[in-house]
């Protein structure tokens, strides 16, 4: 199978595979982040950024279920300037690293990215509008008129490529609305699906709820999602500008689940219950299972399929 190739292009970096972490799995400490840098995945993302470092939420705050995680983390991060630096000191490596960034405010984001823009950072920039658990705080993702101020203000002090992740969509109107404001802008890529916000998981020997924060509810992850972040892929590429690229993530657990993502119109995707779950190596074992389910239909790259997804 050394004919297959796993490599894929996001904006101007190049993935040797398509595969990365999922931001806020393997990707908090410089620890992780050493890890993932030994791993093989195709690229890595950081830890959703604040301004400053961020405890998060009381413990116990995530919980891996038999089909999926819960978590309420609160966006537990070091900070900006942590991962600005982790992101400088490896810029030329032969992975991506792209660095997320979630301010709590349209004024934090605007202060994040003029940071960002006066660095010598060349790669991409993902502003995270879907973080369901921070507490008193809606989700951007769902209130369409901050969504348009948000990019309004970073994009105004900010020339780099910058991304943006959004939570799953229901409705085929909010996908015309949401594409309709990210059409306006020079968004590089969308990041497609957050975690399910608010869901529920039941202890059953203990009669209640998993995490602590918010009175169990959290963020669904896992194989519970996949048809969720499948359908917000594909509703996405077949509204969004065609220069604007997709990151499928959600509920990828076997090499199928990526090839699936792929068709509905992902170039790259974002591994991240099933990470947690199995550490790095998980990497290793989707990229095996995804060639033999190409050279099987006699592919060898992915975008012999990419966004072919056949409607009936
Ligand atoms: C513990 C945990 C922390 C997360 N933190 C972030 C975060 O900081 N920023 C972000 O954009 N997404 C965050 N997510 C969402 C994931 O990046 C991903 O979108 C979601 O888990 C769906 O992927 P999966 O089905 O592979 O888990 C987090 C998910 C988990 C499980």
């Amino acid at each position: 199978m050394t004919n297959i190739s796993l490599e894929s292009r996001l904006g101007n970096q190049v993935f040797p595979n398509l595969m990365t972490n999922a931001s806020g799995v393997m990707c908090i400490s410089g620890e992780e982040l050493d890890k993932m840098l030994e791993s093989n995945a195709g690229g890595i993302i950081t830890k959703s950024a604040t301004t400053n470092y961020r405890p998060g939420n009381p413990t116990p705050r995530q919980q891996l279920l038999e089909l999926g995680s819960i978590n309420s983390m609160g966006i537990p991060n070091e900070g900006l300037d942590f991962y600005l630096k982790f992101v400088l000191d490896h810029q030329n490596n032969e992975k991506p690293i792209i660095l997320s960034v979630s301010g709590l405010s349209v004024e934090e984001n605007k202060e994040l990215f003029t940071q960002i823009q006066s660095s010598n950072f060349n790669g991409l920039i993902e502003l995270n509008l879907s973080c369901p658990n921070v507490v008193g705080k809606p989700q951007v993702g769902y209130d369409f008129p901050t969504i348009k101020e948000e990019l309004d203000t970073v994009f105004s002090v900010c020339d780099k490529q910058i991304g943006v992740k959004l939570p799953p969509y229901f409705d085929f109107f909010q996908f015309d609305q949401v594409a309709e404001i990210l059409n306006q802008f020079p968004i590089a890529y969308v990041n497609t699906i957050n975690s399910i916000g608010n869901g529920m998981a039941v202890d059953l020997k203990n009669e209640s709820a998993y995490i602590k924060p918010k009175g169990g509810f959290g963020g669904i992850g896992g194989e519970f999602i996949k048809p969720i972040a499948l359908s917000n892929v594909r509703a996405f590429r077949k509204r969004l500008n065609p220069e604007i690229q997709i990151i499928g993530t959600g509920g990828i657990k076997n090499g199928s689940d990526v090839f699936e993502h792929v068709l509905c119109g992902a170039d790259i995707v974002q591994i991240g219950t099933e990470l947690w779950r199995e550490g790095t190596g998980v990497f290793d074992r989707l990229a095996d299972e995804l060639k033999i389910i190409m050279e099987e239909k006699g592919y060898t790259k992915l975008s012999d399929f990419r966004g072919k997804l056949k409607e009936l």
